[in-house]
């Protein structure tokens, strides 16, 4: 049999937005590579006698080097050992799963991809924000405020394009995302809003317009969602949820 890795999406926080499909194969693994966005809830389904490395940034301490990361998997999956490999919501949308996979596939590694729910959608949906409703938006586009090469994202055609923004890592850029989408001309009474640590009990938001958002008392990780669907936000009702936890 070619060795094997499985990369699993963890989901936006809550452990029960784990896929069952994600839970059978945690289930089998043998040695399972976590990061640091992953609810360790989710590793309820993981065997006590299987290994469970940590590689990412917890506790102020730095990140495993990507580098690193993809020798140990590689090194375990030779050894013929079931290996899964679990990110934050899903691992192809701003995860490095696609990086990652690309790697062990040049190693000659066998790769099965086990998709899971994305922050972007969910987080919004606790709040019951629903990021294309056809009569507010035109689609959800998913940005990132924090590029590899630091490049800005085209401001105008973001504020043109009447989708949903839900914009990814953004929290410590977001003073700048608000100025320059309101000097791309999106109208700064664009309802807008911060939610952190979405689907979990210390969920924090704060729904505001492009013009008046801050991020203030917030540490991250964090979304911005920009649009009229922002209008749904039900910001009584989950708090009212997180206090009854
Ligand atoms: C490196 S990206 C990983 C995204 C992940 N692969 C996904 O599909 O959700 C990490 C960013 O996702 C967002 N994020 C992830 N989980 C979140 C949560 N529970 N609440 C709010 N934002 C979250 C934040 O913007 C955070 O900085």
């Amino acid at each position: 049999m070619r060795p094997r890795v499985t990369l699993i999406g963890a989901g936006p926080g809550d452990p029960e937005l784990l896929t069952l499909k994600a839970a059978r194969a945690l289930a089998a693994a043998d040695v399972v590579l976590v990061d640091e966005l992953v609810n360790r809830g989710c590793l309820a389904h993981v065997r006590s006698d299987a290994r469970i490395i940590e590689v990412g940034k917890r506790g102020g301490c730095k990140s495993t080097p990507q580098a690193f990361i993809e020798k140990l998997l590689v090194m375990y999956a030779k050894q013929n050992r079931n290996v899964v490999r679990l990110k934050g919501g899903d691992p192809f949308v701003f995860g490095r799963g696609g990086e990652e996979a690309e790697a062990l596939r040049a190693q000659g590694i066998e790769v099965e991809v086990i998709p899971g729910v994305t922050a972007g959608i969910a987080v919004p949906a606790s709040l019951g924000i629903p990021v294309t409703h056809r009569e507010f938006a035109r689609g959800v586009t998913f940005v990132t405020g924090h590029t590899k090469d630091g490049a800005e994202p085209d401001w105008q055609a973001l504020a043109r394009s009447r989708t949903t923004l839900v914009i990814y890592m953004g929290l410590r850029g977001l003073a700048k995302i608000l100025a320059s989408l309101q000097a791309a001309g999106m109208d700064p009474a664009t309802p807008a809003c911060l939610i952190e640590n979405g689907t979990l009990r210390n969920q924090k938001q704060r729904v505001a317009t492009l013009a008046t958002l801050s991020g203030e008392g917030f540490a991250g990780p964090a979304l911005i969602v920009i649009g009229d669907v922002v209008r749904f936000a039900r910001v009584e009702a989950a708090e009212l949820k997180a206090k009854a936890a």
